[in-house]
């Protein structure tokens, strides 16, 4: 069974290996590895990492499978988020399960903990940015019901993306 929990800042370390681990299994093959690196360095550093962890406004989860990191998730509130910034809104900022773990529902499972959180605090929509070109994982936003809702730019590195955003209301 999966479980999913909160991320101490004890574990800082972990956070940025598996964090840093999966953004390079998933975005490496697809963009130049200058940006890659030029990227990497600046947001999986132990301060960078540290200050997310201990932001009030920031929260990190794992996904744990038998007592291994199966996926993480980084949910952001208030003037944290990326864009809107509206109070009763949560932006997931990150969602990643480990490749070899894919298709098992725990994508669906961290996605489901983020909207439940949204819901109990009673807030009117959960909200994303997804890189233009990560077909997949806008299939499974759609799947589980987000529709887009605008863009905006991501630096990675030197290169300038268009990430779309998409948005699913609470209530729907
Ligand atoms: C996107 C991601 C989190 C999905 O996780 P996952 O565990 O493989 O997905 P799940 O098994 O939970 O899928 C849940 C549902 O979505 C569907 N789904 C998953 N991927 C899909 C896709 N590409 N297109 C359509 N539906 C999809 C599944 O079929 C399943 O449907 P069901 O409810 O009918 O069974 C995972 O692919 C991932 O970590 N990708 C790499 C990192 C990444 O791109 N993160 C997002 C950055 S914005």
């Amino acid at each position: 069974m999966v479980t999913i929990r909160k991320v101490e800042i004890a574990e800082a370390d972990t956070l940025l290996a598996y964090s840093k681990k999966t953004f390079y299994e998933f975005f490496a093959h697809l963009n130049d590895p200058v940006h890659m690196e030029a990227y990497a360095s600046v947001a999986f550093t132990p301060q960078c990492i540290m200050d997310q962890l201990t932001n009030l406004d920031s929260e990190f989860y794992f996904a744990l499978y038998e007592g291994d990191i199966v996926g993480y998730l980084k949910l952001n509130f208030k003037d944290t988020q990326n864009e809107y910034k509206d109070k009763n809104a949560l932006e997931i900022e990150r969602i990643y399960v480990s490749g070899e773990h894919h298709g098992k529902r725990i994508g669906k499972q961290l996605l489901d903990f983020a909207l439940d959180i949204a819901r109990d605090k009673q807030f009117d929509y959960v909200w994303l940015g997804v890189w233009e070109h990560n077909y997949k994982a806008m299939g499974f936003y759609e799947r589980n019901g987000f529709e887009l809702c605008g863009s905006h730019e991501f630096l990675l590195g030197e290169d300038r993306q268009t990430d779309l955003l998409m948005k699913k209301v609470c209530y729907s």
